[in-house]
């Protein structure tokens, strides 16, 4: 008599399968739907709680609703903002699509806030300039009050669910199903029955969100391990630009809790303990509107001369209270209510202690602009496709931020190439072909590692060993890094790594395990946590958000291109890196535009 499977699967077959439903992966979702490909978006937390919620300031586009504003000069600020990484054919495409991509939100039930004219209102946001750099801000950042990523995620699962996508809510994806370098289907564990879920697919769209909780504090939700980048490492394939983590300048002191730089962008102010506003001398034109790397840079070092704020001189005030109540009422109530419920601040009044926190990871899956994966082949070729893969958002590289994104640049990230890998997948997919059957070895990565955390029986609590990376990676790949700090984070990490083989889940059971899933989890972190030291101890220069002390300049010549990085193994075992690199694209899309050449990066 045969046994029964010790894990049992529920096949499902689709067009597509879209894994994550933040910004980026509804509006993939969406478009696929909407083009008539049958198709899944397999999430683990319910749509609207995906981490795109937290998204407060804005979404850039050349709108020139309150300001003159071009296309161009959105390209030139998203440029300088990567300090040149940035693939400039990619970003070229970004910005010329914003404006459109924005209205289609408009009409898909964004509720924008409004000017008197009725038109979007668009504030000013940290790197946005007029004239090619050489103006005053621009307003350039479309915003719903401070909640509009709230407002976006509403907007888009409402038009996927209208499109009649099937969503797998709650699921949690475990490994991608390759065969012969293609990516072919995903399994998922349902995590209310504990059921295995196999998703055959001629597409599998990775929207996983970044890996923010490599780190002790971060802006970003629990929910942010990275599960997309994880599955990629343990497919063999690269991560990208993994070393360029950005800190938010304004994370509240002690709970991270994000402030938007909208703040700032209404009015506010950074000051010292001696009441300064010093980011008057770091950056004399653009101020406290400087980007982010630059603010964050100047704040830990204002703190590291010792003129922060606090018992402890280890934080800065961010000061609101000059602000007409009502202006903060109508366009900052968000974070006014997080003011007082984490930092127990009245903004009206009272200045907000805040301080660089970990935000955003600029590295990622590498993709071309069109979202399809992309690898450097077996002959050299830095960009060869990995058929059937595609990835968008903040789990992609595509790489538009480079090594330093602006903000509200991310937003419109998730929705031009959520879109345009709807476009990509609608015309080279053709809906309900005869998919070839799954090679027999289908599930077994991912039912293998299941099973192994599931019964791991070590001496070392998952929440202990993940307490251990976050504090690494808190110390050791912080705002400025140094050769013999990242070599020392290096060798702290690997012992991390190595303590996953004595990792011990408590939970047995598959219904709602969270000591299971968060184990997974932690195995998609640390993973990333490990290429993203590799990679920033490799790269001897300062750009962007990688401020490099024993090397504190660019070097173009040497060192203007894209890390590649590979790991291998899972579960405390292998953990070998290998890094290489791949040029950064020197041109630009179209003709309309000429390649932005590398200067001097001042604000
Ligand atoms: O500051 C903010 O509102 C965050 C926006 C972003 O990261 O783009």
């Amino acid at each position: 008599m045969a046994t029964e499977p010790a894990y049992p699967i529920i096949d499902h077959t689709y067009d597509t399968v879209v894994v994550g439903a933040g910004g980026s992966g509804l509006r993939a979702t969406m478009g696929a739907a909407e083009a008539g490909l049958k198709t899944a978006c397999i999430t683990k937390v319910f749509p609207t709680r995906s981490h795109t919620v937290a998204a407060q300031g804005g979404i850039a586009a050349s709108l020139k609703n309150n300001t003159p504003d071009h296309w161009t000069w959105h390209m030139y600020d998203t440029v300088k903002g990567s300090d040149w990484l940035g693939d400039q054919d990619a970003i070229e495409y970004m910005v010329r699509e914003a404006p459109q991509a924005v209205y289609e939100l408009e009409h898909a039930g964004v509720p924008f806030s409004r000017n008197a004219d009725g038109t979007i209102y668009q504030r000013p946001f940290g790197g946005h300039m007029q004239n090619m750099g050489e103006g005053p801000p621009v307003q350039r950042t479309c915003a719903a009050a401070d909640r509009t990523g709230h407002a976006m995620l509403h907007a888009l699962y409402q038009q996927s669910l209208k499109y009649s996508a099937d969503f797998y809510i709650e699921y949690f994806a475990i490994d991608l199903i390759m065969e012969g370098g293609q990516c072919v289907g995903v399994i998922a564990l349902c995590m209310d029955d504990g059921t295995i879920h196999r998703f055959r697919s001629q597409a599998v769209v990775l929207a996983t969100g970044g890996y923010g909780r490599s780190y002790f504090t971060a802006t970003s939700a629990h929910s942010c391990t990275g599960d997309g980048g994880g599955m990629v490492l343990r497919a063999g394939l690269p991560l990208q630009d993994m070393e360029f983590v950005q800190f938010h300048p304004t994370g509240i002191y002690g709970a991270g809790v994000l402030i938007t730089e909208g703040a700032r962008g209404e009015g506010g102010y950074l000051t010292n303990s001696e009441g300064e506003r010093f980011m008057e001398r770091y950056a004399p034109s653009a101020k406290d509107l400087a980007s982010r790397d630059v603010v964050s840079r100047s704040m830990a070092l204002e703190i590291r001369e010792g003129r922060g704020v606090g018992p402890n001189k280890d934080h800065i005030f961010l000061h609101l209270d000059h602000i007409d109540p009502k202006v903060l009422a109508e366009r900052l109530p968000g974070i006014t209510e997080s003011g007082k419920i984490f930092a127990g601040v009245d903004l009206t009044r009272q200045p907000l202690p805040v301080v660089p926190t970990v935000h955003y990871n600029m590295g990622g899956i590498p993709t071309n602009y069109h979202g399809q994966v992309v690898t450097i082949g077996a002959d050299g070729d830095p960009e060869t496709v990995v058929p059937g893969l595609y990835a968008v958002g903040e789990a992609a590289c595509v790489s538009v931020h480079g090594a330093n994104r602006l903000g509200s640049n991310s937003l419109i990230d998730l929705v031009v190439f959520g879109r345009a890998t709807g476009l990509h997948l609608k015309e080279n997919i053709v809906a309900g072909i005869s998919q070839p059957e799954l090679p027999k070895d289908s599930a077994d990565l991912s039912l293998s590692r299941l099973d192994h955390f599931r019964n791991a029986n070590g001496g070392s609590p998952t929440a202990e060993i993940r307490t251990e990376m976050q504090r690494t990676m808190s110390a050791h790949a912080a705002v400025f890094r140094t050769d013999e700090v990242m070599a020392e984070g290096k060798e702290k990490l690997a012992a991390t790594y190595k303590r996953m083989e004595d990792i011990h889940v408590t939970d047995k059971g598959l219904i709602w395990n969270s000591d299971l899933v968060e184990t997974m989890e932690l195995d998609n972190l640390i993973s990333q946590a490990s290429v993203t030291l590799a990679s920033a101890h490799n790269r001897k220069e300062s750009r962007g958000a990688h401020a490099h002390e024993d090397y504190p300049d660019r070097n173009d010549a040497e060192w203007m291109k894209h890390t590649a990085a590979w790991f291998t193994g899972w579960g405390g075992k292998g953990g070998e890196i290998r890094i290489d690199y791949r040029p950064v694209h020197e041109y630009t899309l179209t003709d309309d535009v000429e390649y932005i050449k590398p200067k001097a990066r001042v604000y």
